[in-house]
C-alpha cells in the first residue's frame, strides 16, 4: 500500500490525516506540532470546529521552507459550513478559513453537509421551538460557486461531505468540475461498501471520518457498542502485535479509503500513522467487513422499545 490516493485532479492525498474535530483550540496546536514532526502530511479541518485560528498559528510556526514540512507537501482540507451555502457567502467563508489557517490556498474544500441552514453568523440558527432553521439554497447552486473557488486558485480541489449517492449524482449532473472526494462516517460498524463503490464508479476518493468510532463525542449513548473494544478487532490486534486502532486504520488504507483519526495525545498520534508496516490477509479484511451493523455514531440516537434508533425516526432536525 502506498501512503496516498491520487484524486481526479491528479493531486496526491495522504491516506492518513489528522482529524481536528473536538480538538480544543488550546490543544490543537500541540497536536499539529506532534503530527507534523513525525511525518503527517494531511490535516482535516472545518470552520465549524472552531479551532482553525489555532491551527493557523501552528501552520505559521511549523509549515514552510526550513520548517517541519513544506506547504507543497502538506494536504489541508477545510469545509464550508451550512449557514454559508448561499452563493454570495461561499467565497467569503472560504477566505475566512484561509485567513484563520494562515494559508493562501486549500488542497481540498468540502460542502460540509447537504443541508443549508438559514444564512448568518450563528452557526446553529434555531426556531423558537429549538429545531434548526433551515435555508432554501439547493446545494447545486452552492456547488457552482465552489467551482469558482477552483478557478480563482483559492482551492485545488472541491468535494462533498455527508452526501448520499443520490445527492452525489445530483451534484455531478450539474457540475462542470466533478467532486474529487466524499467524506463520510465510516468504520468497521459502518463499512459503507455500496457508497464507496458508487464513489469509485464516479471517480471520487472516499475519506472516513470517525474511523475509531469517535468515543469522545459529547453526546454518547450509554449502551452504544464501543468499536475500540470490539473483541474481533482485539483478536486481530493481538495477532499482529498492533493496537485495535491500528487494525481499523490499516483496514481502511488497505482498501484505499483515506482515514482521519483525531487525537491530542502524542503517542496515539504517532501510533495512528504506523499502519504501513504490516498487511491484513484477505480473510482478515473480510472478517472486519462482516462486523458491519450500519451503525452511525454521529447521528444521535434515541431509545425506542429498548433499541437505539437514529433520531431521524422522530425528530425534524435529522441529522442534527
Ligand atoms: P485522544 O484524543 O485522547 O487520543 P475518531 O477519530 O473516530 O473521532 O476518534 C477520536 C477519539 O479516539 C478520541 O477520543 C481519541 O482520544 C481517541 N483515539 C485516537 N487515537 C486512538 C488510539 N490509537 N487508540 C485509542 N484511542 C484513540
Amino acid at each position: 500500500t502506498s501512503d496516498y490516493v491520487v484524486l481526479n485532479t491528479g493531486q496526491k492525498m495522504p491516506l492518513i490525516g489528522l482529524g481536528t474535530w473536538k480538538n480544543p483550540p488550546d490543544e490543537v496546536k500541540d497536536a499539529i506540532y506532534n503530527a507534523l514532526k513525525i511525518g503527517y502530511h494531511h490535516i482535516d479541518c472545518a470552520a465549524v470546529y472552531n479551532n482553525e485560528a489555532s491551527i493557523g498559528e501552528a501552520f505559521k510556526q511549523y509549515v514552510g521552507a526550513d520548517k517541519l514540512v513544506r506547504r507543497e507537501d502538506l494536504f489541508v482540507t477545510s469545509k464550508l459550513w451550512n449557514t454559508k451555502h448561499h452563493p454570495e457567502d461561499v467565497e467569503a467563508a472560504c477566505c475566512k478559513s484561509l485567513e484563520d489557517l494562515q494559508l493562501t490556498y486549500l488542497d481540498l474544500y468540502l460542502i460540509h453537509w447537504p443541508h443549508a441552514f438559514e444564512r448568518g453568523d450563528n452557526p446553529f440558527p434555531k426556531n423558537p421551538d429549538e429545531t434548526v432553521r433551515y435555508g432554501s439554497i439547493d446545494y447545486k447552486e452552492t456547488w457552482k460557486v465552489m467551482e469558482e473557488l477552483v478557478r480563482k486558485g483559492l482551492v485545488k480541489a472541491i468535494g462533498l461531505s455527508n452526501f448520499n449517492s443520490r445527492q452525489i449524482d445530483d451534484v455531478i449532473s450539474a457540475a462542470a468540475i466533478k467532486p474529487a472526494v466524499l467524506q463520510v462516517e465510516c468504520h468497521p460498524y459502518l463499512v459503507q461498501n455500496e457508497l464507496i463503490a458508487h464513489c469509485r464508479k464516479h471517480g471520487l476518493a472516499v475519506t472516513a471520518y470517525s474511523p475509531l468510532g469517535s468515543p469522545d463525542r459529547f453526546w454518547k449513548d450509554p449502551d452504544e457498542p464501543l468499536l475500540l473494544q470490539d473483541a474481533n478487532i482485539k483478536t486481530l490486534a493481538d495477532k499482529h502485535g498492533k493496537s485495535p486502532a491500528q487494525i481499523m486504520l490499516r483496514w481502511q488504507v488497505q482498501r484505499g479509503v483515506v482515514a482521519i483519526p483525531k487525537s491530542v495525545n502524542a503517542g496515539r498520534i504517532a501510533q495512528n500513522l504506523q499502519v504501513f508496516d504490516f498487511t491484513l490477509t484477505e480473510d482478515e479484511m473480510k472478517i472486519i467487513g462482516t462486523l458491519n451493523r450500519n451503525w452511525r455514531y454521529l447521528v444521535p440516537k434515541i431509545k425506542i422499545g429498548g433499541k437505539f434508533v437514529p433520531r431521524d425516526a422522530e425528530h425534524p432536525d435529522y441529522p442534527f
